[in-house]
């Protein structure tokens, strides 16, 4: 399914044939015997943890082929409770990668996560992040790289040289954003497991370029392509289930809302993007 410069497969994406020289990969992969994605040939359901993960890693390895020596990776996941063992899923994958260079790993923050069921609550901390791995072909550091930054508050204080940079300070390797949760998701129509688009907005903006090829070997909703579409890149998705295909393409269609990169700043604590009419085409604003 073509939608502008979105261009969608409706197949499993262990195997990947359609696509070449791509820039930046970013997708979050179905979870590890949670939902039902319908279709015989899914990842993660009525399966083994290894099975899964050695799955994942066939998609990885796909991936990898079909990008050029530059691209980055960065995957979205998890961990997972299950009979009271604990799988750290970001962890697995890892260690089951093999070609791509693991660089970096960010951790999603969401303040509005459930907490623990009932069962664990007396026990654990409730959860409260997600990780995003981020990998690179090789060490070379040759990848694209749009730092995020917002205006330093204290800057007129700060004497030390190399602490000082006009454009502001980075926002650093946790990012913070509310999670979509039923019922909202269920009236927005979207699905069930969709990641919110200005997370991925602020990592094509940072790992892209205009007019770059970008894939989700994952697209579910279509979160991916949607920002793709907004940032004029052009987007390749895989999707087992077919059923998705109309909302998937009225995503790609939908408006996106402005939000500021404050929003996302962990120590931009309290800061309500609808009290500003800062808008997310300025990166700077004052913390
Ligand atoms: C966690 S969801 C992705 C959600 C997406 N990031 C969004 O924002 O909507 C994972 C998706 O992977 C799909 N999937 C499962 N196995 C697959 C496979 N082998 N190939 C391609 N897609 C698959 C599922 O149908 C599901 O839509």
């Amino acid at each position: 399914m073509q939608v502008g410069k979105q261009n969608v497969h409706f197949k499993s994406s262990e195997e990947i044939s359609e696509v070449d020289d791509v820039d930046f990969i970013i997708t979050s992969p179905p979870y590890w015997n949670l939902k039902d994605y319908q279709h015989d040939d899914q990842i993660g359901h009525d399966e083994s943890y290894n099975k899964y993960i050695s799955r994942l890693s066939s998609v990885w390895e796909e991936c990898y082929k079909c990008s050029n020596e530059d691209a980055i990776m960065v995957i979205n996941v998890g961990s997972r409770r299950s009979n009271k063992k604990f799988y750290p899923i970001a962890m697995d994958i890892y260690k089951n990668m093999d070609d791509w260079k693991l660089i970096d790993n960010l951790v999603w923050y969401k303040p509005n996560s459930l907490p623990q069921p009932a069962y664990y609550n007396d026990k654990l901390f409730d959860d409260k992040y997600e990780d995003l791995l981020i990998f690179s072909k090789n060490y070379d550091y040759n990848h694209t790289f749009n730092k995020i930054r917002i205006k330093q508050k204290y800057k007129d204080k700060e004497t030390r040289e190399h602490k000082m940079n006009d454009s502001g300070r980075g926002i650093g390797n946790v990012i913070k954003m509310r999670s979509y949760r039923p019922p909202t998701i269920k009236n927005q129509n979207y699905h069930t497991a969709a990641y919110p688009e200005e997370l991925v907005y602020a990592l094509m903006h940072t790992f892209s370029n205009e007019n770059d090829t970008v894939l989700d070997p994952f697209v579910g909703s279509g979160t991916t392509l949607k920002v793709a579409s907004k940032m004029n890149r052009f987007g390749i998705g895989y999707e087992i289930n077919k059923e998705y295909k109309e909302l998937i393409k009225d995503r790609i269609n939908e408006d996106m809302r402005d939000f500021t990169w404050r929003e996302l700043d962990i120590l931009s604590e309290g800061y309500d993007s609808t009290d500003s009419n800062d808008s997310i085409n300025g990166s700077i604003f004052d913390f």
